[in-house]
């Protein structure tokens, strides 16, 4: 209290990437699932609010034309890693050139968890929306099932390939889906250059630990070392702050952006951020911060 906020900044940089926010858009597959113009109205509406995308490899866009929609503007692109070496290098390789400033090695999903509803309803991305990943890996277009999703992804890799995927990119990569030191340390010797603490929203192994809980435990392990990102659940820009306290360096939302994408394409999207960024900016003040850097572990209790 008594603290003078009459000057806020949200702005933060991130592995040598500037963003408006401590709030980045988290990779989701297949947007144009949600609205016709899929991840290049996601990279429109990211651009318009000066924070980063990730790009998800099952994209329903390709690398060069989301990095078209927003010229110059903060780009992550996140990796499943297929069997197929050749593909993962043209696709790390392509990101670099177009523009992307780090590879985000997704690892919590070796095969894909048991999704009821998607059995349910037969969840199909139907042939029309070709999926540029799966046209790459498949002999010919056709619907790409959850099963394809399990198919595409390396059920057989560990640690000891992050070595290789350092050797054919310079960009910094960050490990996605870690919720213990453990893991982290492993990362961190393996040469990466942050984690981001995920349980992939819940969508993979059920009962795994919620990321918040997990998140102490990892900054305690490797935060001197990486750079240390959470995602999962960030509804309100005070939860931003709640992730902060607790040693996140940013965080990624996967629903909130997509919702607006999918009520209001582009528009939409850059709403949601819009509002997010509002109610960061309001926290923030609020907790007698002027800007993410002040965020400490006095912020919040916490009784993990
Ligand atoms: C529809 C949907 C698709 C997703 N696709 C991917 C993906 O392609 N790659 C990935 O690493 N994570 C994927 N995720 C996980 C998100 O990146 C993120 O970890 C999660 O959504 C965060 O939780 P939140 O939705 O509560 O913000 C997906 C999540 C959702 C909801």
């Amino acid at each position: 209290m008594l603290v003078d906020i009459s000057r806020v900044t949200t702005a933060t940089t991130v592995l040598g990437t500037e963003s408006s926010m401590p709030l980045f858009v988290a990779p989701t597959a297949f947007q144009r699932t949600v609205h016709p113009e899929g991840e290049v109205a996601m990279a429109r509406a990211t651009a318009a609010v000066g924070t980063v995308m990730c790009l998800s490899t099952f994209a329903t866009a390709t690398i060069e034309e989301v990095a078209e929609a927003a010229p110059g503007a903060p780009r992550w692109f996140q990796l499943y890693w297929s069997s197929d070496r050749g593909f993962v290098r043209d696709v790390v390789e392509r990101a670099e050139s177009a523009g992307f400033t780090a590879v985000v090695l997704t690892v919590d999903l070796p095969r894909l968890g048991r999704r009821e509803r998607d059995l349910r309803t037969g969840f199909l991305v139907p042939e029309e929306l070709p999926v540029p990943a799966f046209l790459a890996l498949a002999d010919a277009a056709r619907a790409v099932s959850p099963e394809d999703i399990s198919w595409a992804v390396d059920d057989t890799l560990t640690w000891k390939d992050l070595e290789w995927l350092r050797s054919v990119s310079s960009l910094p990569i960050l490990v996605k889906g870690v919720l213990t030191a453990e893991d982290a340390l492993l990362a961190a010797e393996g040469g990466a250059a942050g984690v981001v603490v995920s349980n992939h929203g819940g969508r993979q192994l059920d009962g795994a630990a919620a990321s918040l809980d997990a998140l102490p435990e990892v900054v305690e392990a490797v935060g001197d070392r990486l750079s240390v990102l959470m995602d999962g659940g960030i509804r309100r820009g005070a939860d931003v702050v709640k992730a902060l306290a607790l040693g996140a360096q940013a965080v990624l939302a996967g629903r909130p952006p997509l919702w607006g994408l999918g009520v209001d394409g582009a528009d939409g999207a850059q709403r949601v951020l819009e509002l997010l960024r509002g109610e960061l900016e309001v926290a923030l003040a609020l907790c007698g911060c002027t800007s993410p850097g002040e965020v400490t572990r006095a912020h919040v209790g916490h009784s993990g």
